[in-house]
């Protein structure tokens, strides 16, 4: 496994920069000019020291998230007792990092009764540790109805149906202060007002710019005094306006170290 990891950002300025190289050596070529040579021997080496620099970072960051998934990876292992493999953590799902923290709350706090919009191995990962804990349900919305049918499957290969239930929640317009977006059908949930612990993992970001906003005006009256809210992917800058949401209504917000950013926020007790 390659341990560069190149951003979308960088992939751009390197490609800026060796296209900006060709047209100047071409010119130097066409033009027989020293300058444009100059120039472009210049630009090669700072780019080359960029791209070595770049590289040194970005494994030494890479080697510390892979020792904290392996830590994180221990932690699952020795909280949960499972009868075969949890399905495998993909960049679709959450992380181990992720999957660690909400363990952690689970056994802490002893939520009674747990939302999350979307399913998938966290609902497997909760649905056991509430089941450890002795008490508790998990109720995860997924607006893909195969998605959701896996979860069912999966939570039904591990002996967990009775601690978690998946809902089948379409997509429908919402109003928001932001103006009309996609966004669960929570018909499914009306009668589940207390929720002591949430997850926002979904809607998925192409569904919509603002696809994790919505949570805050739709589901914020319902979470308990001292709930707690953990919120995914708060590494992507269009999840700016949903941390900032919460963030502001928070009692605390932690910010957890990982690949796709984790924002564990505490609302006042
Ligand atoms: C970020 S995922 C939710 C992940 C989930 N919390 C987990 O831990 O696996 C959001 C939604 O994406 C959809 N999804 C999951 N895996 C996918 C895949 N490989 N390709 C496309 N959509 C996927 C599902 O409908 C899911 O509800």
């Amino acid at each position: 496994m390659s341990l560069l990891r190149l951003k979308h950002a960088d992939t751009k300025r390197i490609l800026t920069l060796v296209g900006v190289l060709i047209l100047l050596s071409l010119a130097a070529i066409l033009l027989s000019s020293m300058w444009a040579l100059g120039v472009a021997t210049v630009l090669a080496f700072t780019g080359t020291a960029f791209l070595i620099a770049h590289y040194h970072r970005s494994t030494e960051e890479e080697l510390i998230l892979q020792a904290q998934d392996l830590q994180d990876l221990q932690f699952i292992q020795s909280a949960l007792t499972l009868p075969r493999p949890l399905p495998y953590f993909t960049r679709w799902s959450s992380s181990p990092a992720l999957a660690a923290r909400l363990i952690g709350i689970v056994h802490r706090y002893r939520p009674t009764q747990i939302v999350e919009l979307g399913s998938g191995v966290s609902t497997v990962v909760m649905a056991a540790a509430v089941r450890n804990a002795g008490s508790g349900h998990v109720t995860s919305l997924d607006h893909d109805p195969v998605y959701a049918a896996k979860t069912r499957h999966e939570l039904e290969e591990q002996g967990l149906s009775q601690w978690a239930t998946v809902i089948d929640a379409p997509l429908v317009t919402v109003e928001t202060a932001r103006g009309p977006a996609p966004w669960y059908d929570v018909s499914g949930i009306d009668g589940l007002q207390q929720i002591d612990l949430l997850i926002v993992d979904g809607p998925p970001r192409k569904t919509h710019k603002d696809a994790r906003l919505p949570a805050f005006e739709i589901l914020g009256d319902r979470l308990t005094p001292g709930a707690h809210v953990v919120l995914d992917d708060t590494a992507r800058r269009d999840e700016a306006g949903s941390v900032d949401a919460w963030s502001n209504a928070a009692e605390t917000v932690e910010s957890v170290p990982s690949r796709k950013g984790i924002c564990v926020v505490r609302m006042p007790g």
